[in-house]
């Protein structure tokens, strides 16, 4: 799938618009980082600078002139043969112009000497705050030898600020590439997943089926996750965040799988938790069909015009009465003790995408072409001395991805 780059220009156009007249904004893209000695780890591009440009290299930096009209300038490594031998083909500055459509590209060393320049005669600065320590020192003093210039004969911009709530405004609202691409990461996670899910009962352990799903991805031309993998079994599904998967399966056991690839930079989030024998115990069951249940609730508050907030609300209000009528949610227990997190999240270039879930100190109204995760669970530990010994070590969560639409939502992971 290829993007139009006249859509990072459209995006570019945008930003402008969005910051007030005469800021000067400056994006980053992600460093290498070092793992140890020569080896780095696998490279992502910050969300941000791809969402801007669509180029994938480290060191570059994007600058955006809201002043008259929209002017971009990235800095990017030049051409290297030698550098290019090692570590493959570079873009190059001359490429740049056409390839990304900007209205110029410099090499990235010449950003330090060139900075103080472009922000003479800007009212702002902003830039990603407290992201890369690096670049942020780079600015101010980028910004201090722009005030000394000034004295002389310009305007230094007064205010340095923090574009993220910019940014995260417009990623929140996904144009039609980019649910083309949310799609079709969970197309390939929902295949994953099944594959997974064929495997369970002949599995010994639960790296296996971490492989199992790295593989089917991979197999489908994905080769990156959203996130770490959490392939769960038993009582381990209690922990949220579990991503040891290394412990072996017992045929009695739940298996907890939330796992999701990332294609072309967009996430999906996806998960399932069935038995591993294939057939359920009673108390799995009954727990199963009430989170399933709260899900089904979940999802339906999905509709344009409803609060975020009120996905929670249809969510609670099947579980509570649900664990009270199984006899486990008694005694002024919180629901928070088994079901202790939100209904979900934002998806996006991100698998916890940005944007905002409040406005005007109100829960956010939904809006067409938002995409979010709705994900109740219940999570009952091993030694749970609240409720009968026999829903102990149950733990359930069911997630799918959910597009806003005009008319209410689509599911993207059924
Ligand atoms: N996979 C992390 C989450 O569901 O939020
Ligand atoms: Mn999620
Ligand atoms: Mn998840």
């Amino acid at each position: 799938m290829s993007e139009e780059k006249e859509n990072y220009k459209a995006r570019r156009q945008a930003l402008a618009e969005s910051l007030p007249p005469g800021t000067l904004a400056i994006i980053p893209a992600a460093r290498e980082k070092i793992r140890n000695g020569d080896a780095h780890y696998r490279f992502r591009q910050s969300s941000d600078f791809y969402y801007l440009t669509g180029f994938t290299e480290p060191d570059a930096v994007l600058c955006v002139s809201a002043s008259k009209c929209c002017e971009s300038i990235l800095f990017l490594r030049p051409k290297n043969p030698e550098a290019e031998c090692w570590t493959g083909p570079r873009l190059g500055v001359e490429e740049a112009l056409t390839v990304l459509a900007v209205d110029e590209a410099l090499p990235i060393d010449t950003l330090k000497a060139r900075l103080p320049e472009l922000m003479l005669d800007k009212k702002s600065i902003y830039y990603p705050m407290g992201q890369d320590m690096g670049y942020e020192a780079m600015f101010r003093e980028a910004w201090q030898q722009a005030t000394q210039i000034a004295r002389r004969s310009h305007q230094a911009p007064e205010v340095f600020a923090d574009i993220t709530p910019f940014l995260s405004e417009l990623r929140l609202f996904k144009d039609t590439y980019e649910i083309d691409c949310l799609k079709d990461a969970a197309r390939l996670s929902v295949t994953a997943h099944e594959q997974v899910m064929r495997h369970a009962k002949s599995a010994q352990n639960e790296y296996e089926l971490e492989a199992e799903f790295l593989y089917a991805l991979a197999k489908q031309g994905c080769r990156e996750v959203a996130y770490e993998p959490i392939v769960a079994g038993g009582a381990r599904a209690c922990t949220l965040h579990y991503t040891e998967n290394n412990k072996p399966l017992a045929p009695n056991d739940l298996l907890l799988v939330d796992a999701g690839g990332e294609l072309c930079h967009y996430a999906a989030d996806i998960t399932r938790t069935y038995p591993v024998s294939g057939r359920f115990t009673p108390e799995q069951r009954d727990l199963y069909q009430l989170v399933l249940q709260a899900q089904t609730a979940g999802i339906q508050a999905v509709k344009p015009g409803k609060p975020w907030g009120g996905i929670q609300v249809a969510i609670l209000d099947v579980l509570e009465p649900g664990l009270k009528s199984l006899g486990i949610l008694k005694n002024n227990i919180d629901i928070k003790t088994f079901y202790m997190h939100l209904s979900g999240h934002w998806l996006g270039l991100d698998v916890h995408d940005v944007g905002a879930y409040t406005k005007e100190n109100a829960s956010r109204l939904l809006e067409p072409n938002m995409v979010l995760t709705v994900e109740p669970g219940v999570y009952i530990p091993k030694d749970c001395d609240l409720v009968d010994e026999r829903w102990c070590g149950i733990g359930i969560r069911i997630e799918d991805d959910i597009l806003v639409t005009a008319s209410g939502h689509e599911n993207l992971t059924v």
